[in-house]
């Protein structure tokens, strides 16, 4: 009802100096005042799936993160603190009460794990390597959405990938513990730590 009306008094502003019905079409979303959390998660589900299942691998699913971590994620994207390629532009046409609605909307499905191919070989290691370096803060072998650290058990390999590259090259900010201990990790364990870590994620799959 709100959007009915104020669209209605955006054409009539629009008609007034003269701007085109396809222009206002386009920049209607963002006169969204008091849309519903899935009107506004319509606008993810094209990458994300409508369940936060995305549809490529590059493409992290997002359904069942925490709440902080999913909040404090979307702000980082848009004030540019966390490196993206779409997120930037996307997470900018948010308010934070959107944001929140957004996350509200996504932690209540289930994180579904992706089906994907590992080296069955490396899971073994991965898994000391895991929880000798990274479980304190991603507990249950990376499964573990109750604190503010992501989901790692099941998150698509690619998108691992670039955020350990991102990471790495100093691109994407980790805490000061956890950059300590991905130190260590490539120091003592080289590329291959990295590797079976990955291996030992994208296993757990159910
Ligand atoms: C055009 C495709 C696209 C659209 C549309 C899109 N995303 Fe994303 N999303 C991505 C990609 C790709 C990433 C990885 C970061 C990057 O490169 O931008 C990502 C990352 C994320 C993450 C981080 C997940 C994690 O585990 O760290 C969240 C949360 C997220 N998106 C939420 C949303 C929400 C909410 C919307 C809708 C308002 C949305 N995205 C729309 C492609 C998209
Ligand atoms: C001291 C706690 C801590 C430790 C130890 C830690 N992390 Fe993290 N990790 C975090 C937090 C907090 C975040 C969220 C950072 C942010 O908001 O950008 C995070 C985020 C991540 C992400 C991004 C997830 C996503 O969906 O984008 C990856 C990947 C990651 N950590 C990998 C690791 C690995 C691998 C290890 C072990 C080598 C590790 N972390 C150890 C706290 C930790």
């Amino acid at each position: 009802m709100v959007y009915k009306t104020l669209s209605k008094a955006f054409l009539i502003a629009g008609l007034a100096v003269g701007v085109s019905s396809g222009a206002l079409a386009a920049d209607a979303p963002k006169t969204m005042m008091g849309a519903s959390d899935a009107m506004l998660a319509n606008t993810c589900a094209g990458c994300h799936g409508t369940d936060g299942v995305s549809s490529g691998p590059a493409i992290p699913n997002i359904s069942g993160l925490s709440n902080d971590y999913f909040v404090e994620i979307m702000k980082g994207y848009a004030a540019g603190t966390v490196p993206s390629t779409v997120m930037g532009r996307m997470a900018q046409g948010y308010t934070e009460d959107e944001i929140k609605q957004l996350a509200k909307f996504y932690i209540a499905k289930p994180f579904v794990k992706a089906k994907q191919d590992f080296d069955p070989k490396l899971v073994k290691e991965g898994g000391k390597l895991h929880d000798k370096y990274c479980e304190k803060c991603h507990a249950e072998g990376g499964q573990s959405a109750e604190d503010d650290a992501g989901v790692m058990a099941g998150q698509w390999t690619p998108y691992l990938m670039i955020q350990f590259a991102d990471f790495n090259a100093g691109h994407r900010e980790a805490p000061k513990k956890m950059a300590k201990k991905m130190k260590d990790l490539l120091s003592k364990e080289g590329q291959s730590g990295l590797d079976a870590l990955i291996s030992f994620y994208a296993s757990q799959q159910k």
